[in-house]
């Protein structure tokens, strides 16, 4: 075991191979293959997904090893996102991670993709002081599989105080982006669509959900409705509104998020409250986000756009606390399809 070890880390949850080196909490290098074949389908087709995993593993290795400046005779432990994701996508990624610990005799660190998006905001490439007073956070985590409150207690320990019971933030933006034949993913189209539009265009529906739980179906619904009563007398309508039909979305499903972020806020007292998920990219969130801060003197970890969405370098970041605990997994290591925050 060393202090500051030379961690590779391996992603492939999704439609996004990705590898990053780290040393310590320090990252050298973060690459990503990004999959432009699903956007044609308007969304990802997991064998596609595991196929252009398979051809860009060994190439996306390569160039973070690279960028890193780094051998493969000085890496310490490898990681691998073990889930939740599309089980073929992760076995991709586990098993190679796993043939690279056999290979080198090194540790195995099997690491929660939910996890990573949590510890996003403290990735870096700079050398971090002050890293383990902050906690608790309270993390508002938003992706394209997932929405939920977690309130993280320290970098390996943290609990799920919300959660959608249907579709996940993401997925809103991107089934209402489908239909209005912007493509997959939609969310960064609707995003800076949305820059040009009248938000109070347009109200959808948003039902009353328990606690600090999150639905978007019934948004998705009244979104659909509407585009289809609207083009029943104007079939030009979407061409004609694209900018409102974008700015009335998305304030709508910040403010579904809002609202129960700031009802967590409240009722646990905690101060610091952060993003993470694809959808922490949002312009529009992240003010919103922001003047919360700003209003009620919170403070705010806003993660860097290039790890909102999914990256190596979230796992590395996770494995590295993994590594200091000297929590490895064993080569048997079998990702799962199927696993909630807190499971490791
Ligand atoms: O975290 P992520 O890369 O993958 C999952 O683990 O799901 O999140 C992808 C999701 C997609 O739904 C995408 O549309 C959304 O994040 N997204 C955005 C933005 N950038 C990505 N949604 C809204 N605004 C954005 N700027
Ligand atoms: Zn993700």
């Amino acid at each position: 075991m060393v202090n500051k070890p030379y961690i590779l880390a391996i992603e492939s949850s999704c439609d996004d191979t990705s590898a990053a080196v780290l040393h310590g909490t320090r990252l050298l290098s973060n690459a990503i293959a990004s999959q432009a074949i699903h956007s044609q389908y308007g969304g990802v087709v997991p064998e596609l997904a595991s196929r252009a995993h398979q051809q860009n593993i060994v190439p996306v290795v390569d160039v973070a090893l690279k960028k890193a400046g780094i051998d493969v005779s000085q890496i310490h432990a490898v990681a691998f996102t073990k889930g939740p994701g599309l089980l073929g996508s992760l076995l991709v990624g586990s098993s190679f991670a796993k043939s690279f610990a056999q290979a080198r005799n090194i540790p195995l660190i099997g690491v929660n993709h939910l996890h990573g998006h949590l510890l996003a905001h403290w990735v870096s490439d700079k050398e971090t002081e002050n890293f383990e007073n902050q906690f608790p956070v309270l993390c508002l985590l938003v992706s394209g599989g997932h929405t939920m409150i977690v309130v993280i207690r320290n970098f390996l320990e943290y609990e799920i105080i919300g959660y959608t019971i249907d579709d996940a933030a993401g997925e809103a933006f991107d089934k209402c982006a489908k239909v209005m034949g912007l493509g997959y993913p939609g969310g960064p189209v609707v995003d800076s669509l949305a820059a040009l539009g009248n938000e109070n265009a347009f109200i959808f529906g948003m039902p009353k959900i328990q606690g600090y739980n999150f639905s978007f179906s019934g948004l998705k619904t009244s979104f659909l409705y509407t585009l289809r009563d609207q083009l029943k007398t104007n079939p030009e309508f979407v061409e004609e509104n694209i900018n409102d039909l974008c700015a009335s979305l998305q304030k709508s499903i910040i403010d579904a998020l809002m609202a129960k972020l700031k009802r967590a806020i409240r009722n646990t007292g905690i101060k610091s409250i952060a993003v993470s998920g694809g959808v922490a990219a949002n312009s529009g969130l992240r003010s919103r986000l922001t003047d919360l801060a700003h209003k009620h003197n919170l403070t705010l970890y806003l993660p860097e756009k290039a790890y909102t969405t999914d990256n190596a370098a979230m796992i590395g970041m996770v494995a590295y606390f993994h590594y200091r605990e000297q929590r490895f997994d064993s080569l048997d290591a079998v990702p799962q399809a199927r696993m909630t925050v807190g499971e490791f």
